[in-house]
């Protein structure tokens, strides 16, 4: 199968096998397959935060089972299920069009509910996992069902116990549901710089009154400024995590390059903008072969047209090779490589 049109960087990607799974039954019986001939998997889903190699000698499982719906409520929330191959934008549009808010912030971001979960997506003052009441999978290696509760997810930064355990590259875990928790008392989160401007430039007047699905329009506007669209110009979003350093390393780094943006963690630790990082590198808007830096998101890796995954390889390591030369910052890849 050929996988160029499932990822959002379009690198061209062959895999030996290939299955669409839309119905519960299906992945009954291609997780029995999977076992019996012990062949590798990895599991796709909007294919938007992943590297893929050229060919993939394995069995490629491709997320697509749908639905949504309210399952509960009490005095304090919603909530409601979402499977796993459900389109993460659509699937936020509506919960905001049925009043729900919650999501806003994380309005617009490629990918699927399935993989929500497991790197934590998280943009504008919010990370998902905040929102998530529990999260339904198959263990593909064992041919069962599970329920993890949010406090079991492990959440933090970028990461979650399914990332922790490595679940994500050897496609041993398929997310088949999340289960999201939307307080009726709900709250704007307006702490991200741009979206108090951006709500004004769109004639909300105060910022008190502005309500979920104005935030939203806020926050798409603001990606849409910021990030390139991958139907244009392929990209899987930030290509690395934002560095947390040591409160040491930080007070040194402040020292010597006192415009370096720096936020402190609740554990005291520090994180750093590696979009800033790669930007005095010099890579910002800088190609290499057919990839390069977007000009307009030093962080954002795109693909100018007919890159590999050994160009992509090539560029990141030479952006983080620079990065760690001058600020002694290791860089991490974000997006998936099976
Ligand atoms: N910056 C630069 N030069 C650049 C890019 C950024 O100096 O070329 C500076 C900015 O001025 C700012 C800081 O770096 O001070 C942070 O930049 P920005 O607000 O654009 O966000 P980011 O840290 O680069 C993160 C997420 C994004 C998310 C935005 C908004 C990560 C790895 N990325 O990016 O998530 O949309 O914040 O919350 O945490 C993604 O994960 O794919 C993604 C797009």
């Amino acid at each position: 199968a050929d996988l160029g049109a499932l990822n959002s960087l379009a690198l061209p990607a062959r895999a030996a096998l290939f299955a669409c799974l839309d119905s519960i039954d299906d992945i009954a019986e291609v997780g029995a397959y999977a076992r019996r001939t012990a062949c590798r998997r990895f599991v796709l889903g909007g294919g938007s935060n992943v590297v893929l190699d050229d060919a993939f000698d394995g069995l490629v499982l491709h997320m697509a089972l749908r639905g949504r719906a309210l399952i509960g409520e009490d005095g304090e929330a919603v909530y409601v299920r979402a499977s796993g191959g459900e389109p993460w934008p659509e699937f936020v549009e509506w919960t905001l069009a049925q009043g729900w808010g919650g999501l806003e912030n994380l309005t617009a971001i490629p990918g699927s509910v399935g993989a929500a979960p497991i790197q934590n997506i998280g943009a504008y003052g919010r990370e998902v996992g905040e929102l998530i009441a529990s999260v339904e999978y198959v263990d593909l290696a064992e041919g069962t069902s599970h329920v993890v509760s949010r406090d079991d997810c492990q959440f933090a930064y970028r990461d979650s116990v399914f990332k922790q355990r490595g679940w994500h590259r050897d496609g041993r875990v398929l997310v088949t549901a999340v289960v999201f928790r939307l307080p009726k008392r709900w709250q704007a989160q307006l702490g991200y710089a741009g979206i108090a401007d951006t709500l004004a430039e769109h004639g909300v007047a105060s910022l008190a009154t502005a309500d979920a699905r104005q935030i939203a329009k806020a926050v798409a506007a603001l990606r849409q400024r910021k990030l390139p669209d991958p139907a244009r110009l392929p990209n899987a979003g930030s290509f690395f995590h934002n560095p947390i350093v040591e409160a040491g390393h930080a007070a040194r780094l402040a020292a010597e390059f006192p415009a370096m943006p720096q936020h402190r963690q609740g554990d005291g630790r520090v994180k750093l903008a590696a979009g800033w990082l790669i930007e005095q590198t010099g890579w910002k808007g800088r190609t290499l072969g057919p990839v390069g830096m977007y000009a307009g998101q030093a962080l954002v890796l795109v693909n100018h047209g007919g890159a590999r995954s050994a160009d992509v390889r090539a560029l990141a390591s030479a952006v983080a090779h620079d990065v760690r030369e001058r600020f002694s910052v290791e860089l991490h890849v974000e997006p998936i490589t099976p």
